[in-house]
This record gives C-alpha cells, structure tokens and sequence, in this order.
C-alpha cells in the first residue's frame, strides 16, 4: 500500500540553535514556525516553513541525546528525514514486514502533538527516517 504522502520535515543536527535559525532567517529569509522541547529525545527543534513541510533545527538539551552524539561522530549536519504517513502503526508494520529494522516498533508522541515511529538506517540505505502522523490540528497549512 502507498503509504508516504509528503515530506514532513528535513531534521539538520546543530550546535548552536539561536545562530542556526538566524542564519536560515539572513539567508533565505525564513521564518520559525514552531520552537519545542521534546523530552524523549533530549532536543529542542525549531521548525522553519518550507511551503507545506519544514527544516527541522535540532540541537541536543543534554549530553546522552542522539543528536549529541551525532554531533560528536559526524558534526552539524543532515540528521534525518521525515515523511507523512496517514497511519504510523500501519506504515511502520509495512515496513517491518519488508524486513528492515525499526528503532519504534510501537508508534509514540512527537512534537505538535504528532505519531511518530523511527525506522533504523541500517534497514533503509542509511538513511535515518521518521514516518510522521500528523492529526487534523496541527497539520502544516493551519
Ligand atoms: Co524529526
């Protein structure tokens, strides 16, 4: 089944969040659209418009985050992508059954009160993605 419906968000692992969003504002003139702190992760993102979808800023808020440690391996940069899926617990079964590892079996809360789950690089040509449920309040356009 078709799962993927758009891109969600790009998520770029930084060091300094107030520079970074800075420098999207100076060079492309983008806005923020939402700032969070999202405990689970040990992040605080900050979300920028790009037309229907987001830049994901992400710097870590303590030490044992996979963003610090992401930091520490690679420096700034790509961190993960993020597509949206219309049910997370469906597309993450699909997933699993293509035999690829998932880092969330079972889907959880994201930031603005989206479902979330990970599914492992390993599995997916190394690339970290995220399938993202957003429900009706809080998609993008609104
Ligand atoms: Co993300």
């Amino acid at each position: 089944m078709e799962q993927l419906r758009d891109i969600d968000h790009v998520g770029i692992a930084v060091h300094d969040l107030t520079a970074s969003i800075s420098w999207y504002g100076e060079a492309f003139g983008a806005r923020v659209a939402h700032v969070e702190d999202v405990d689970h992760d040990g992040v605080r993102e900050a979300l920028l418009s790009v037309g229907g979808s987001f830049i994901q800023l992400l710097t870590p808020t303590r030490p044992d985050s996979t963003v610090a440690h992401f930091l520490e391996r690679h420096g700034e940069g790509l961190h993960h992508i993020a597509y949206r899926v219309d049910n997370c617990a469906e597309a993450l079964r699909q997933v699993a059954a293509s035999g690829a590892p998932l880092i969330d079996v079972i889907p959880r809360p994201g930031s603005r009160q989206t479902t979330i789950g990970f599914v492992h690089p390993h599995g997916a040509m190394g690339c970290l993605i995220e399938l993202v449920e957003v429900h009706h309040s809080t998609a993008a356009s609104e």
